[in-house]
């Protein structure tokens, strides 16, 4: 027994290596933020869903975009990839991401589109910019203020840096399961993405929340980001943003596929959701 294992154990070794070798991803050699970006963003449709609803609400498109906690940046290229008089400006405090977007971004973007493109490196609570458009909030970034003072000044802060009719959007998940301690993977193209719920404190709603991503060669990159957030609830955002000073707030609330259980990616506003047992919705307030 003990040798069939062995010998199991250095076949697989063998093309584990071979793997490698032809260019399969390791935790070694993968770079965590070109993973994040193929596991994580989908730029395109969150760009369709910003100019869908502009187009509903105001008649017309936004021009001058503020992309917030905007790490690569990658939403703010899609934006003036996207129309010849689109301009962006991504804020993060984290030099090494933006160092890392800015030069992902010398490969995507030509010198006239890169000219209507900027990226700050300042605190979202403190930056001090002419007012825009349209600022966003994505992947639930903002869950890191922890308490309703904090959250609420930042959201009155977005007011301020938005010119009048201006829109601010944002994300936000729950469900049954986001309440639970538990691990979800989604097979990718050479690797897996894992998000791991890794603690909840039900008496100040604390999460604690990680992704890793595991490789065919049976490597894993552990703890490629961690996230420390309070679990805010569609009811305290809206109340927030609306105590925040923003005029209409609405819910955009996921659809549901004939077939199956999965969402359809199409977002409408509501007042009734479904109690299922883990969603994603926009959240849109107007200046
Ligand atoms: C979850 S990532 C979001 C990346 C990207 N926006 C997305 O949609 O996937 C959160 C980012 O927020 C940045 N961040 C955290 N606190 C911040 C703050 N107070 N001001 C600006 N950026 C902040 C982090 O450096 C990190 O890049």
């Amino acid at each position: 027994m003990a040798n069939t294992k062995s010998k199991n154990k250095s076949k697989s070794k063998r093309r584990e290596k071979k793997k490698a070798s032809k260019g399969w991803m390791t935790a070694e050699t993968a770079d965590r933020h070109d993973l994040y970006e193929k596991s994580v963003q989908n730029t395109e449709s969150e760009i369709d869903f910003v100019d869908d609803t502009w187009m509903k609400l105001r008649g017309r498109h936004a021009n001058l975009l503020r992309e917030d906690f905007c790490g690569t940046a990658q939403t703010s290229v899609e934006w003036v990839l996207r129309r010849e008089d689109n301009r962006a400006i991504g804020v993060d405090l984290d030099e090494e991401v933006v160092d890392w977007g800015r030069r992902r971004t010398e490969g995507r973007l030509d010198e006239e589109q890169a000219a209507r493109f900027d990226v700050l490196i300042e605190d979202v609570r403190k930056v001090d910019l002419d007012p825009v458009d349209t600022i966003l909030a994505m992947n639930f970034s903002y869950y890191l203020f922890k308490t309703r003072e904090g959250l609420r000044e930042y959201f009155a802060r977005v007011r301020e840096g938005l010119l009048d009719g201006g829109l601010f959007f944002l994300d936000s998940y729950g469900g049954s399961e986001s309440f639970e301690e538990m691990e979800e993977e989604r097979d990718l193209d050479g690797f897996t993405y894992v998000w791991d719920q890794h603690h909840y404190n039900p008496i100040s709603g604390d999460v604690i929340n990680k992704i890793h991503f595991r490789f065919p060669d049976g490597t894993e990159m552990s703890d490629a980001f961690t996230y420390e957030w309070r679990l805010w609830t569609l009811p305290e955002l809206q109340e927030l943003l609306l105590e925040a000073g923003f005029s209409n707030v609405t819910v955009y609330w996921e659809g549901t596929e004939d077939d199956s259980e999965e969402g359809d990616g199409e977002f409408l506003p509501t007042t009734t959701g479904e109690a299922c047992a883990g969603w994603i919705a926009y959240i849109v307030a107007e200046k």
